[in-house]
């Protein structure tokens, strides 16, 4: 997704901005551009392709105010024309969002003798800052009534020629946040970029537009009138980012699980009793209210909510829907004010989990409650109860530690929910906890499975597509473990509950179509077993991932690979780990950019 940074400092700010974009590089991009002002007026510098091919054409530029972006393409194809910053006379304009009034507002300026140079929404707002600045002496002024006429989500910073003092920034919908320091004023759409710098952070609201000049800042709401924004010190550190020894993000990440869920769940680790007060002080009160939960999350985060189902009705014995955000905030529902409503995001940015947890509040759903990795996301501020996971930073595009500790997280939920509740006996509740904190030493075992989930991945590797199979908590594993391999080795993979394969997918069948299938030691499992047979009686050839205890017979036809232990209401967990380094080293052997998949954005902040 398209990353923003800007600053104005005493001393060349030119490194800053390009580590700025090197630290938004995860959230996905296909250009990047640069734009500094100076006595001689604004500079502009675009590369297509990599922000290192920016830096190349920037190494001998020197400037003391200057705004910078990373691209990825809504309003026309990936091109350096099409890149930010765009410009209209001496002004200059880096945008995240979308304007979604941009062809009108198009035409009424090519109407006014306005020439396009770029497919992008984005240059209509240089050219309205342009046009108001023709009878406007103030450069906030011209931003601030340039905002009045846009409809949609923008985060803009701006630099203008006459100005080479002033940066002024905006943001409706699309994040953007200050960083103050002694040296400089900066500003970024994602704090990663100024840790480099500062940790000191102000988030700014919808409305807002701030002019940053002479190392200090003024915010206003749309109407002009001066508004004050709390200064907060960051958590995240700024080494938090490097890739270290390892070949990728996603490989770093995949093998910082056990770290991760260790953090994530330290909270329990010494006590044989889940105490709810850690979800908020209001929790014990609220979970004891609710009558249902609804969980509202996309992508990887959904498949969280959706093996949380399984958890929490079975466990808890609350009755629980799962919906892909995108579709529930335009759905017509059956608000229910009991109904606590669950939003999981990463990033916490996510515009449509966003605008879904916005909807159910505005439908007089009150209770709320955040799972997400970034403590001073929106989802985060805009919920009532709270649980971050502390996954850490995670850059690569495909989820891995973070969905893992999410899953962590809604264990947790539901036992505090079951307990709440009274349906949760204390010698269940002391094992439940104890296996939680055999977790990382259980991911660990699974890890060392690696080089055997190499073979399987050579093997794997030419083909076109693959079907997913899994039966109850494990099906939601089945969609994320064929969502991962799509994402990054961009072989085709669809998943299905394995009781359904007769209802149809069974056509498919054929020596070209490998089946994946998770086969834990469970209930189900000869259910299962019936469901592989049914896939080797028509040629097809299946990768069983099994653990101890499944029995199942190895065949030509037939691959298996047997998990360290059977691991209860914890197995998704584990089978997780196993197919995200399979999806890892099939699109390896592909030669693909694991990190940076095509098409596809870290935080998808617009809609
Ligand atoms: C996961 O591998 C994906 N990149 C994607 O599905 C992601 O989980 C989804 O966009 C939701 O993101 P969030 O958790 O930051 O809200």
């Amino acid at each position: 997704m398209c990353g923003i940074v800007a600053a104005i400092a005493e001393t060349n700010i030119v490194p800053t901005l390009i580590e700025g974009l090197n630290k938004l590089e995860y959230r996905g991009y296909d250009s990047a551009g640069i734009a500094i002002v100076n006595q001689d007026g604004v500079e502009r510098y675009r590369a297509l392709g990599r922000v290192s091919e920016l830096e190349k054409k920037t190494q001998d530029l020197k400037a003391t105010a200057g705004i910078a972006h990373t691209r990825w393409a809504t309003h026309g194809v990936p091109s350096k024309r099409n890149a930010h910053p765009h410009v209209s006379g001496g002004v200059a304009v880096v945008h995240n969002g979308i304007i979604e009034n941009y062809e009108s507002l198009r035409e009424e300026l090519i109407a006014q003798g306005y020439v396009f140079e770029s497919e992008t929404d984005t240059e209509t707002i240089a050219h309205l800052i342009e046009l108001i600045l023709k009878t406007e002496s103030s450069l906030f002024e011209a931003v601030r009534q340039t905002t009045q006429k846009l409809v949609g989500a923008y985060a803009i910073a701006v630099i203008e020629e006459s100005h080479p003092e002033l940066i002024v920034v905006a943001r409706e919908g699309s994040p953007l946040l200050l960083g103050v320091s002694e040296s400089g004023i900066y500003a970024a759409s994602d704090a990663s970029a100024l840790l480099q710098v500062t940790q000191q952070l102000i988030y700014l609201e919808n409305g807002d537009i701030a002019q940053l000049k002479n190392n200090q800042f003024c915010i206003t709401d749309q109407a002009g009138t001066p508004v004050a924004r709390e200064i907060v010190v960051s958590q995240l550190s700024a080494d938090a980012v490097d890739l270290g020894n390892y070949q990728h993000y996603m490989q770093k990440e995949i093998f910082e699980q056990p770290d991760a869920l260790a953090n994530t769940i330290e909270i329990v680790a010494s006590s044989d009793q889940i105490h709810t007060q850690l979800f908020g002080a209001q929790a014990p009160q609220i979970f004891k209210e609710i009558d249902r939960i609804l969980i509202l999350a996309c992508g990887t985060s959904n498949y969280a909510g959706q093996v949380a189902k399984y958890w929490l009705e079975s466990i808890a014995k609350v009755p629980t829907s799962v919906e892909v955000a995108s579709e529930y905030r335009y759905r017509t529902t059956v608000p229910n004010p009991r109904q606590l409503v669950v939003a999981i995001s990463q990033s916490g940015e996510t515009a449509d989990t966003l605008a879904a947890l916005r909807f159910a509040k505005s439908l007089g759903q009150e209770k709320t409650f955040a799972i997400c990795n970034v403590p001073e996301s929106a989802i985060v501020r805009e919920c009532e109860l709270r649980f971050i996971t502390r996954a850490g930073p995670e850059i690569g595009v495909a989820s891995t530690k973070a969905f893992t500790t999410q899953l962590a997280a809604l264990f947790m939920l539901t036992l505090a929910v079951a307990k709440q509740r009274g349906v949760l006996f204390p010698a269940e509740e002391g094992q439940y906890l104890h296996e939680l904190r055999h977790l990382p030493a259980a991911v660990i075992e699974v890890l060392k499975l690696e080089n055997s989930i190499k073979v399987w991945a050579e093997k794997f590797s030419s083909k076109q597509d693959a079907i997913f199979l899994g039966r109850g908590r494990h099906y939601p594993i089945a969609l994320e473990g064929a969502l991962k391999l799509k994402e990054i080795s961009y072989i085709h993979a669809e998943a299905y509950p394995a009781g359904e394969l007769k209802h149809g997918p069974l056509a498919l069948i054929d020596s070209e179509m490998p089946v994946v299938a998770i086969a834990p030691n469970d209930e189900l499992l000869e259910k299962l077993k019936s469901n592989l047979q049914e896939v080797k009686a028509r040629g097809g050839e299946l990768f069983v991932f099994a653990d101890q205890g499944s029995h199942i017979t190895q065949s030509d036809e037939i691959h298996i690979l047997y998990l360290p232990e059977h691991y209860g209401e914890l197995s998704p967990i584990l089978h997780t780990v196993a197919l995200q380094l399979f999806a890892y080293h099939c699109a390896l052997m592909k030669g693909n950019d694991v990190d940076k998949p095509r098409n596809l954005a870290k935080s998808v902040t617009v809609e």
